[in-house]
C-alpha cells in the first residue's frame, strides 16, 4: 500500500501545484490567429481588409437617425460633432488636438505585442493607471484631458474613444484617409506594459523588430510613421530653437510631404527630423518603401488605413462583437479643401 502511495506522490504534487498557482493569462497573439476558419460579419470584413481584398477606407456616411434604440453607432454621431470642433483649426486644417489624438491612439494601441497578455487598444492610456506620467508619453497630457472630458460627457468606452479619436483626427486633416472604424472593444483592467513603444534613438533593426512583434512588416512600419506628416516635436529635443518644430513643412495637412522632407539632405531648416525617421529613410530594408510614397498620396492613404486597422485592434479578442461605425465620421477631403 505504502509503495503504491509513494508511486503516485509526484502526480499528486503536480496536480496540487497547478491548482495552487494558476498559469499567467494566455496572450491573445496576433489578430491573424483569431481570423481563421469560416468567418462572417465583422471578423470577415477585418480579415478581408488585412488581406487587402477590401479597402480599409470607406466613404459610407449617414446622418444620425431620429430613433436610436437599435443603432450601436448612434452616440458616435454626437461624439463626431464634438471632435470636429476640437480637432479643426480656423483655417480648416487639423490642429494640436488632432495631432495629439493621432499619437494617443498609437500610444494606447501600440503598447502591446504578441507575447503580451495585457495592453493594446484597451483605453488604458485614458484610464487611471498612470500611463500619462511615463516619459515616452510626454506631450500627450493635454489631449488625454480633452478626451477624458468627452468620455465623461458621452459615457462611451475608453478603448473605443482612443481609436475613434485617432480615426476622426486623420479624416479631419485635409487629405486624410477615412479609415473604417469599429467600436465595441473592452476597456482595460490594468496598465499596459511600459517597454513596448518605440524610442526615436532606436536603430532601424530594433524598430523593425518591435513592430514585427506587433504584426507589422517593415513596409507596414513605413506606412505608419507617415503619421508624422501632421506632427510637431516638443519634448524629444527641448532646445528653445527646436521646441514646437513640425516634422514636415505642412503639419496641418495629411500629405506625403513628410516622406519627401525627411529624405532631403540637408533638411529644410523649418522642420525637425527625428533620428529614427532619418535612419529608416536611409536603411536598406525600408528606403525603397519610404521613397515609394513620395508623390503617391492615394497609395499611402490606402496602406496607412490597412496598417492602422491592424494597430487599432491590437490585443482585441471580441472581434465578433464589434460594430462598424464608419458612417458617423465626417466626409474626407481628398483635394484638401
Ligand atoms: C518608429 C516609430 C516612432 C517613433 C520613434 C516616434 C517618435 C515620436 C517622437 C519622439 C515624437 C515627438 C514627441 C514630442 O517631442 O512631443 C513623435 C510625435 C508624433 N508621433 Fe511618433 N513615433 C513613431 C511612430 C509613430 C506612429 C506609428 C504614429 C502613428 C499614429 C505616430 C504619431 C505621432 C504623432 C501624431 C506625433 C505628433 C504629436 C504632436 O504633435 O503632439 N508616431 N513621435
Amino acid at each position: 500500500m505504502l509503495r503504491k502511495l509513494l508511486s503516485i506522490f509526484p502526480l499528486l504534487t503536480l496536480a496540487f501545484l497547478s491548482l495552487a498557482a494558476p498559469l499567467e493569462p494566455r496572450a491573445p497573439g496576433l489578430i491573424d490567429d483569431l481570423l481563421t476558419g469560416v468567418l462572417s460579419g465583422i471578423p470577415k470584413l477585418i480579415k478581408d481588409i488585412l488581406d487587402a481584398t477590401v479597402s480599409g477606407r470607406s466613404d459610407q456616411i449617414s446622418s444620425k437617425p431620429l430613433s436610436c434604440t437599435v443603432d450601436a453607432c448612434c452616440i458616435w454621431y454626437d461624439i463626431s460633432a464634438e471632435l470636429t470642433m476640437q480637432f479643426k483649426d480656423a483655417d480648416d486644417q487639423c490642429n494640436d488636438n488632432a495631432r495629439g489624438a493621432i499619437r494617443l491612439g498609437f500610444h494606447d494601441a501600440g503598447a502591446w505585442d504578441k507575447y503580451s497578455p495585457k495592453g493594446g487598444a484597451d483605453g488604458s492610456f485614458l484610464m487611471n493607471f498612470g500611463e500619462e506620467k511615463r516619459p515616452e508619453n510626454n506631450g500627450l497630457q493635454n489631449i488625454r484631458t480633452v478626451l477624458r472630458g468627452v468620455q465623461s460627457r458621452f459615457n462611451v468606452g475608453y478603448a473605443d474613444l482612443a481609436q475613434y479619436a485617432h480615426n476622426h483626427a486623420t479624416v479631419t486633416c485635409p487629405r486624410g484617409p477615412r479609415i473604417r472604424t469599429f467600436v465595441g472593444r473592452k476597456d482595460a483592467t490594468q496598465a499596459a506594459p511600459s517597454d513596448l513603444l518605440p524610442d526615436a534613438n532606436d536603430p532601424p533593426e530594433t524598430l523593425i523588430e518591435l513592430f514585427e512583434d506587433k504584426g507589422f512588416t517593415p513596409d507596414g512600419l513605413i506606412a505608419l510613421i507617415g503619421a508624422h506628416t501632421t506632427s510637431k516635436q516638443r519634448n524629444f529635443d527641448s532646445s528653445p530653437a527646436n521646441v514646437g518644430k513640425p516634422l514636415d513643412t505642412t503639419p496641418g495637412i495629411w500629405d506625403v510631404e513628410f516622406y519627401n522632407n525627411t529624405l532631403q539632405n540637408p533638411p529644410d531648416s523649418r522642420i525637425f527630423v527625428l533620428p529614427s525617421d532619418r535612419k529608416l529613410a536611409a536603411y536598406s530594408q525600408t528606403q525603397r518603401e519610404f521613397k515609394r510614397y513620395v508623390g503617391d498620396q492615394d497609395d499611402w492613404n490606402e496602406d496607412y488605413a490597412k496598417a492602422w486597422i491592424r494597430m487599432s485592434l491590437n490585443g482585441v479578442t471580441n472581434l465578433g462583437e464589434l460594430s462598424d461605425c464608419t458612417k458617423t465620421l465626417p466626409a474626407a477631403r481628398p483635394d484638401g479643401i
